[in-house]
């Protein structure tokens, strides 16, 4: 199967541990600021944005969470780093799974945040593909004044939540859609990672629940789970401390410490 990948956005901070933060659909990499200035000096973050999303190409065709993981790898290539800690938020969470199914050999660490190993279920799938439609037929303020609320209860990051989707085009929130309703189940080969595993959950998460956290962790050799109560959707943005601190015992468990 050729990929064709694109060259991504990205923004970096640091040295250290390469760290690469995914964000999730339809934002950017902008999530990630709040903890830039907590984990700069314990690691060498690297933001991008994925394809469509934020400043990288707005490339999509042949759309999947697969294509986007190729997309970080060249993004590893590009900048000569060997192996890097993914931590992917959601749909980013989805491309770090996948990427950690292709390139094992690449993998330092892997961080779920606010995300799942499970496919879409037939109901979720078909409420996606109306939700493609739909903004295709009523244009982007569907999805960004309809989405931040189910994202977090922070009514200041639901306004900044609404910017960025705002800045997406339809044709590549379509084209994200699908290629989630698409992707596989990552439950089966959640067992072959053999690298440190971190899953930060929300505990007001409307739209991935512990739960899924709960049942993720029980199948990974070497994986911890960290809740945190007050976090909806985006703990990087609610929480942005504890959000760090997980990440952090991650870098030293990636390196042994
Ligand atoms: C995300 O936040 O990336 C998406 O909402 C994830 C999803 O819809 O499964």
């Amino acid at each position: 199967m050729e990929l064709k990948t694109v060259d991504l956005a990205v923004e970096e901070h640091g040295e250290g541990t390469p760290l690469v933060l995914i964000h999730g659909f339809p934002l950017n990499r902008q999530i990630w600021q709040p903890i830039v200035p907590l984990l700069k000096s314990k690691a060498r973050l690297i933001l991008p944005d994925l394809r469509g999303f934020g400043e990288s190409p707005r490339e999509v065709e042949g759309y999947s969470m697969r294509l986007v993981a190729a997309d970080i790898l060249q993004l590893l290539d590009r900048l000569n780093i060997e192996k890097a800690i993914i931590a992917g938020h959601s749909m980013g969470g989805y491309v770090a799974l996948e990427f950690a199914h292709a390139y094992p050999h690449r993998l330092k660490g892997l961080a779920l945040v606010a995300s799942q190993a499970d496919a879409d279920s037939p109901e979720r799938r078909q409420a996606r593909l109306i939700t493609a439609r739909e903004v295709r037929s009523r244009g982007i303020r569907y999805i960004a004044d309809g989405m931040p609320s189910k994202l977090s209860e922070n009514v200041e990051i639901q306004h900044q939540l609404n910017q960025m989707i705002l800045t997406c085009d339809v044709a590549v929130v379509v084209a994200a859609l699908r290629a989630m309703a698409d992707r596989r189940d990552a439950n089966l080969w959640l067992p072959e990672i053999q690298v440190p595993v971190l899953v930060i959950t929300g505990a007001k998460d409307q739209l991935i629940p512990p739960e899924r956290a709960h049942s993720f962790i029980k199948l990974v050799n070497k994986g911890w789970m960290v809740e945190i109560p007050e976090a909806g959707h985006m703990p990087m943005m609610e929480s942005p401390q504890r959000t760090a601190e997980a990440l952090f015992q991650l870098i030293c468990a990636a390196n042994g410490c």
